[in-house]
């Protein structure tokens, strides 16, 4: 998978929340990496987890301090992203190879989430959290 460009249209007018972003933009591209190792997923994985506890609190919590509308309806979208990573982690608890074998199908789930939820359900609170 080709290497992605963080782009200034990806802003969400926040500096927090676009190196969050920019972060998680990082991550698919060590996954997409050829040469990624297994540790590298498992890293990645770690900073997955990471990325749910502190990033989407961050926003969460940003939305209902402005009394943020669609509060409700994105913060479903974050729990969604949480399950999978849950899933995807009990996965690799009991078979520790298919890590390995799964890159590109987390790799593509990240890339999906960068298109249908930064580019879309977060450019939404652009300018009004
Ligand atoms: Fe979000």
């Amino acid at each position: 998978m080709a290497q992605l460009q963080w782009k200034e249209e990806f802003s969400v007018g926040d500096a927090v929340f676009d190196a969050d972003h920019q972060n998680l933009i990082s991550l698919i591209n060590r996954l997409s990496d050829a040469n990624s190792s297994e540790d590298d997923i498992q890293w990645v994985l770690q900073q997955l987890e990471i990325y749910v506890q502190v990033h989407f609190s961050r926003e969460e919590m940003a939305m209902k301090e402005a009394d943020y509308p669609s509060l409700g309806e994105h913060k479903l979208e974050h729990d969604n992203f949480t399950t999978w990573l849950g899933n995807l982690k009990s996965t690799f608890g009991s078979e520790p190879d298919s890590a390995f074998h799964l890159t590109e199908t987390i790799a593509e789930f990240l890339n999906e989430w960068l298109t249908k939820h930064i580019l879309h359900t977060d450019m939404q609170y652009k300018n009004k959290i």
